[in-house]
């Protein structure tokens, strides 16, 4: 790799601690939930396989922290393929992607996160990668441009991204495969507990872990960093036994509460009640009235008030919910006006 690639590669390495990969699951049969998806992957892999060809390009979408970078590296162990990983906003020039291609082999899978966020010029130099292996790269200046050819062996773009609705049509409509990971099941977020507890070799009660799952808003990321924290409790005044006590206390510490929502999502729930009288209020201004970041709202904490009923969108605004006034013990009052 030269140095150019090696800047490029780097660059989107995931910043993931050793112990983030020690949880991952690295194949089909360990990954779990998401069943629809795997029965799926299963047959396209299956059939890519029988056929001798390379995947088809896929897209992955879905709320930040379900394993959708997981889920490519587990399409490239289970395909039996290099796994080459880069990030949209790191891919600033087509010179870039060009050199990423380049080192493409066969049947090798490109991961590019946050594919929303590539640069148009970026994405149309990708167009015609996905469609028909090669790349069109411009020499030349003015009146000697011209536009070389480069063929590519076939190979799988897997792109992940929390804002479909961001990727271009044009680039949306080259994915022959489309998945939009859902927040987890409690049973299966209990399961991924207690593979996690496994893994790091500490005991946990069933209570515990369904206690811990509870307040992991469906999210294994969430839910393995709680442990974390769960486990430094456990560690300090329970010889590292977690059982529901420890849990509790330790996600009472945090300000995690019993539905999982934190110190941001009752400010956010709250701002808005006492603020702007429950809504409808634009996103703009709840975040400025917070101090939140808008696009980590978006795309963070909105996608799991939403799914809970908590808030809802209308074209005028967020509003909260009744439900959530009975959550936060508010008494609700439905303006007639
Ligand atoms: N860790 C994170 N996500 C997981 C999943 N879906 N299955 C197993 N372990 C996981």
């Amino acid at each position: 790799m030269n140095m150019e690639e090696n800047r490029i590669m780097q660059g989107t390495k995931i910043t993931e601690d050793e112990d983030e990969l020690k949880l991952r699951p690295t194949s089909l049969k360990e990954y779990i939930g998401q069943e629809d998806i795997k029965n799926n992957l299963e047959v396209f892999i299956q059939a890519s396989n029988v056929r001798n060809e390379a995947l088809d390009h896929v897209l992955i979408y879905g709320p930040p922290g379900l394993g959708k970078t997981t889920l490519a590296h587990v399409i490239a162990h289970e395909k039996k393929a290099n796994i080459k990983v880069a990030s949209g906003p790191t891919i600033e020039r087509s010179g870039d992607l060009a050199a990423i291609l380049s080192t493409i082999e066969p049947g090798d899978i490109l991961f590019i996160d946050e594919i929303h966020r590539l640069p148009k010029v970026v994405e149309e130099v990708l167009y015609a990668a996905m469609e028909d292996y090669v790349i069109n790269v411009v020499v030349g200046k003015d009146s000697s441009a011209r536009t070389l050819a480069i063929d590519l062996p076939p190979f799988t773009l897997v792109g992940a991204t929390t804002r479909v609705g961001d990727v271009s049509a044009p680039l949306r409509d080259r994915f022959g495969i489309l998945f939009k990971l859902n927040y987890y099941q409690q049973k299966d977020i209990e399961k991924i507990i207690q593979r996690t507890a496994k893994v790091f070799g500490n005991d946990i009660d069933e209570d515990a872990a369904q206690e811990l799952a509870k307040r992991s808003r469906g999210t294994p990321r969430v839910a393995n960093r709680l442990f974390r924290r769960v486990r430094d409790f456990a560690t300090i005044t329970n010889h590292g036994f977690i059982t529901a006590l420890v849990t509790n206390q330790a996600l009472d510490a945090l300000k995690v509460d019993s539905m999982g929502l934190d110190d941001v999502d009752i400010r956010y729930l709250k701002g808005i009640i006492e603020r702007f009288k429950g809504g409808p209020v634009g996103i703009e201004s709840i975040a400025a009235a917070i101090g939140e970041e808008q696009i980590t709202l978006e795309d963070v904490y909105e996608p799991y008030l939403l799914q809970e009923g908590l808030i809802n969108r209308t074209p005028r605004g967020r509003m909260v919910t009744e439900k959530a006034y009975r959550h936060l013990h508010i008494p609700y009052q439905n303006s007639l006006f």
